[in-house]
């Protein structure tokens, strides 16, 4: 079992990074799974000009780091989604790398392909935000939730931190840690 994690945080060890680190460890504790992190950060990837190219061939026109992330996504069998919530939202670079798969949007909805439909794959939304905000996560979940529809992933469980800001706070909570942690062991034995 493969496991890709896309960290979607400009700030390194920042924490929606420690959280992902938290699930990345569960996983590990399962024999035969690995995990793989993107960092969205250090990548070139141009938005969605939005050009309808993809409409027909289900393939985007823009070549350039992107490439690479859409045959990862297609061949893991889960997506993590981390994300800090900026403006109630996910973070540009994650909304950035989301709006790139209109190509696969158009692969399950114009061309009619189901791909992998019949395996359990799952997309989970990792996401922290600073405030205790009720509908803090409303955004994120819906884009997310979108994106997995589009990739034909089920909707796993996702872990929403409210309450931490500075770089290292989501270490005072040392109970959603391992919470994380549990949450990667369910994923990786197909539980959660
Ligand atoms: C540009 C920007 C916008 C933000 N907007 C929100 C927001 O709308 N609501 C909120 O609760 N926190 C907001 N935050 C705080 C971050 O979500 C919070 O610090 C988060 O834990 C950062 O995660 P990271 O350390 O992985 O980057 C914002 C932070 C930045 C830099």
């Amino acid at each position: 079992m493969h496991i890709l994690i896309v960290l979607g945080s400009p700030r390194k060890k920042g924490n929606s990074e420690t959280l992902a680190q938290s699930v990345a460890s569960g996983i590990r504790e399962i024999p035969n799974t690995t995990v793989e992190f993107i960092r969205l950060n250090d990548l070139k990837i141009s938005p969605c000009q939005g050009c309808g190219g993809c409409n027909k061939t289900s393939t985007c026109v823009i070549e350039d780091d992107m490439t690479a992330l859409y045959e990862k996504v297609d061949h893991c069998d889960h997506l993590v989604l981390v994300s800090p919530i900026y403006f109630y939202g996910l973070s540009a670079q994650c909304k950035t790398f989301v709006d790139r798969f209109q190509a696969r949007w158009a692969r399950k909805y114009l061309t009619g392909i189901r791909f992998r439909k019949d395996e359990q794959r799952q997309g989970i939304l990792l996401a922290t935000a600073a405030t205790q905000g009720k509908k803090v996560f409303d955004g994120a979940l819906l884009t997310a939730h979108t994106l997995f529809d589009a990739l034909d992933l089920e909707c796993g469980e996702s872990l929403l931190v409210r309450g931490v800001d500075q770089r290292g706070a989501i270490h005072k909570q040392p109970q959603t840690l391992e919470q994380a942690i549990a949450l990667g062991r369910d994923l990786a034995t197909g539980k959660s």
